[in-house]
């Protein structure tokens, strides 16, 4: 006897890969894919990152060979993180003209021009002797308001070496406002913020501390960035900046907090960006080298998942290759 059920059978349109990819959901494209660029003062070659496979500081040349590769491949945009020889305790090179990532900055406008977005990462950790993100009291607190003119400050400098999009990491409150106003009186009216809006204390930014040499020295980030267990205070954080002018939100890290990038995603109209980090890139990237997991296919699941959970733009270390992979 023929079994009458079951009478639905999703198993159909699992059949062929044809099949497979005419009903799927979720598709990637290069052009929402921003690569982070780590650019160090000083060298004259790119140097390894021993957590992060296949990443580099890189040197000015080698910068720009990598913008140049990143634009062809079809990727979106690059994120720079400056690495300067000289560090103190306001971080004076992060808002100087000749600062490295101002002339980071000016050279990949110079190789590239407009192909690529090119985003400015805004904290001050990667330039304070400390390794905080901003001005830090007698009492160790990194003080809020006296951190907001330095990123007032360092915004402008981004803007004028070339930037198309200031981006600020530094979970101060009232930064995006602080940057907008900053950017409007220099004349920048025009160059859009996407705000770190959600970003946790999160212990998958190890590896990123040594590309970036900016690990606090001492303490953590934990009196400013989030705490892993709140989602509704990420809601908040992302209704404040959008009322301060963010043009753009962020969750970050992503693969930890999909849930957050969804929700986010339901309440706002704006474009919402996820950062794969880098310890969800160095997981798989360990895992993948010890014969444990399919390296190519975990990192097309994790950035499927990342664009399924909302995010329309994705900051990952894989942008280049994965633009690559999409085209061909
Ligand atoms: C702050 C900043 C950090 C990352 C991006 N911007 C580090 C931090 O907050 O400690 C982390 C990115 C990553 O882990 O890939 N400038």
């Amino acid at each position: 006897m023929t079994a009458q059920f079951p009478v639905a059978r999703p198993r159909r349109l699992r059949t062929t890969k044809a099949l497979r990819a005419m009903v799927a959901e979720t598709s990637l494209r290069p052009a929402e894919l921003v690569l982070p660029v780590f650019v160090k003062e000083g060298i004259a070659e790119a140097q390894p990152i021993g957590s992060m496979p296949g990443v580099v500081q890189h040197s000015r040349d080698s910068l720009r060979k990598a913008a140049a590769e990143a634009a062809a491949a079809g990727v979106g945009g690059v994120i720079v993180f400056g690495v300067p020889e000289d560090k103190d305790d306001r971080g004076s090179e992060a808002d100087a003209p000749d600062g490295v990532s101002q002339v980071a900055i000016a050279d990949i406008r110079a190789e590239v021009g407009d192909d690529l977005v090119v985003m400015a990462d805004l904290c001050l950790c990667e330039y304070t002797d400390h390794g905080h993100c901003g001005i830090v009291t007698a009492g160790g607190y990194v003080d809020n308001d006296r951190t907001l003119q330095r990123y007032a400050s360092t915004a402008v400098a981004q803007a004028a070496a070339g930037a198309h999009m200031i981006a600020p990491s530094g979970m101060m409150d009232g930064q995006v406002g602080a940057i907008r106003k900053a950017l409007d009186e220099a004349g920048y009216s025009a160059i859009p913020i996407c705000a770190y809006s959600v970003k946790y204390a999160s212990a998958f930014y190890g590896p990123f501390r040594e590309a970036a040499e900016g690990a606090p020295r001492f303490g953590d980030r934990s009196t400013h960035q989030q705490d892993p267990a709140n989602a509704v205070e990420a809601l908040k954080e992302v209704e404040l900046d959008l009322a301060e002018g963010a043009d753009m939100v962020m969750v970050k890290p992503a693969l930890s907090y999909l849930d957050v990038i969804r929700r986010v995603t339901d309440q706002v109209s704006v474009p919402v960006a996820a950062y794969q980090v880098s310890g969800e890139f160095a997981m798989v990237e360990a895992a993948a080298a010890n014969g444990w997991v399919d390296r190519d296919k975990a990192i097309m699941e994790t950035l499927t998942a990342i664009r399924r959970a909302g995010a329309s733009v994705i900051l990952t270390y894989w942008a280049a290759e994965v633009a690559q992979r999409l085209a061909g």
